[in-house]
């Protein structure tokens, strides 16, 4: 399809599916939900630039139409209504609109998609903020305790785990990721790290690593992990809205997730999960009284938010239900599959994530083994092919991650520029 063509209307594609007699009159409910005729339906509903290829979707997701739309709404409803809307409305008229109580309405659709309590659950403006948060405020440490992190780990997340060094006098051990992947070495990183250091406390975990794609089995490590007496704070950036996992089956405490990448909210929204019981476990913020109480809320102070963003996560969620995580995980993983199958058997090209099913959705990295600059790489799949891509400099390696706005035609010609470059390097 014309990539100008994107944007269509609902109405005018499910004539255009009546008329190709593919499908009868409710088209998407009809369709087969793995199906490329379903999933352009889908690709039309995003509006995305004609002028390259977008396969970073992994640094923010791009809105859907409709969800773009309710984002607009709400931005204009709310700069109408200013601080009516903030509180002073409801005081004087029951029925006024109020930003808590909508804020509720989504914190609950939000529980129940996790499967966990709403007051289990807090907006942020990021995931780093809320790992930020979690790690920071950990206060169960005592000076010459052990914490653990792998340097598959986000940056930032990284320098916060270094950081309670200064804030708690913590032992903080930095893990060497092995590569390639296995589910069992993924494991056994923490294990054998926990065994080495003993007085761990704490370990970092990043669902799915940022630079490579790479998904570890974090119920398996959580569960080692307890065995040892030791806690686990997870950041959830790539994983919840990009393959379809069990959040309860985790059995996870003290958890990260943004709602900016994969759920496809607007820019500026995260969530921050601390299991009930677990709640003492993590500080209040000062502004927001003393230590002792088991208020979800009394463990973030953001100040003023952008309120239209937590708004747009309802409609996020609305259209990530129609589709369906299920769909949405084969999706990706079929995206996937269709550049990286043509390098399975090139050992000019490493890809970075395992075959493995449970350790993989639609974010993949590469690299070509003679090419010694990333950036240089990322820059000529721009310039010569039209593809936005993501380099990783320290894995000398391109982060490939394809949105629900991607066709396998889009997978097919990175394909053919990966191979076009190597076949140049000769
Ligand atoms: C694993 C991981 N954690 C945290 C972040 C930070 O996300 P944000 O800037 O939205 O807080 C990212 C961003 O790409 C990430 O990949």
């Amino acid at each position: 399809m014309d990539r100008r063509d994107f944007l269509k209307t609902t109405a005018a594609l499910a004539s255009v599916s009546v008329a190709a007699g593919a499908v009868g009159a409710q088209a998407q409910d009809m369709m087969d939900k793995d199906s490329d005729a379903y999933w352009q339906t889908i690709m039309d509903q995003y509006k995305v630039t004609d002028e390259f290829i977008n396969l970073n979707a992994g640094h923010w997701g791009i809105m859907s139409e409709p969800v773009r739309q309710a984002f607009a709404d709400h931005t204009a409803f709310i700069n109408a209504y200013s601080s009516h809307y903030m509180g002073s409305g409801r005081r004087v008229d029951p029925n006024a609109r109020s930003f808590s109580v909508d804020r509720q309405e989504i914190l609950e659709m939000l529980a129940k998609k996790l499967g966990v309590r709403s007051d289990e659950l807090v907006f942020t403006r990021n995931v780093t903020e809320s790992m930020q948060l979690l790690i920071s405020g950990y206060n169960k440490l005592k000076p010459g305790d052990k914490v653990l992190y792998a340097d598959a780990a986000y940056y930032s997340m990284q320098a916060e785990m270094r950081h309670l060094r200064y804030f708690r006098g913590a032992d903080v051990i930095r893990l060497h990721t092995p590569d390639p992947a296995t589910y069992e070495n993924q494991i056994a990183l923490f294990e054998q790290g926990i065994k080495d250091n003993p007085g761990t406390k704490l370990i970092l975990v990043t669902h799915m690593a940022n630079r490579t794609g790479v998904i570890v089995p974090l119920k398996e490590i959580t569960l080692m992990a307890r065995s040892y007496g030791v806690d686990v704070i997870v950041d959830a950036a790539h994983s919840w809205g990009q393959y379809d996992f069990d959040f309860p089956d985790m059995n996870v405490d003290f958890v990260g997730f943004n709602l900016h990448k994969w759920i496809g909210a607007a820019l500026g929204v995260g969530l921050m999960y601390i299991r009930k019981e677990r709640m003492l476990d993590i500080d209040t913020k000062s502004s927001k009284g003393p230590p002792g109480n088991i208020d979800i809320n009394n463990r973030v102070q953001t100040g003023t938010m952008n309120m239209a963003a937590v708004l747009s996560v309802k409609d996020a969620l609305i259209f990530l239900d129609k589709i369906g995580i299920k769909h949405i995980d084969r999706r990706f993983k079929a995206l996937r599959h269709e550049w990286v199958k043509e390098f399975l058997d090139d050992d000019r090209v490493d890809i970075l994530t395992p075959e493995d099913e449970r350790m993989h959705a639609g974010l993949t990295s590469f690299r070509i083994n003679k090419h010694k600059n990333a950036i240089e790489l990322g820059n000529t799949l721009l310039r010569d092919y039209k593809i936005n891509s993501a380099p990783i400099p320290e894995l000398n390696a391109i982060r490939i991650s394809p949105g629900l706005y991607s066709s396998k035609q889009d997978m097919a010609a990175l394909a053919v520029a990966i191979k076009d470059i190597v076949r140049k390097m000769g």
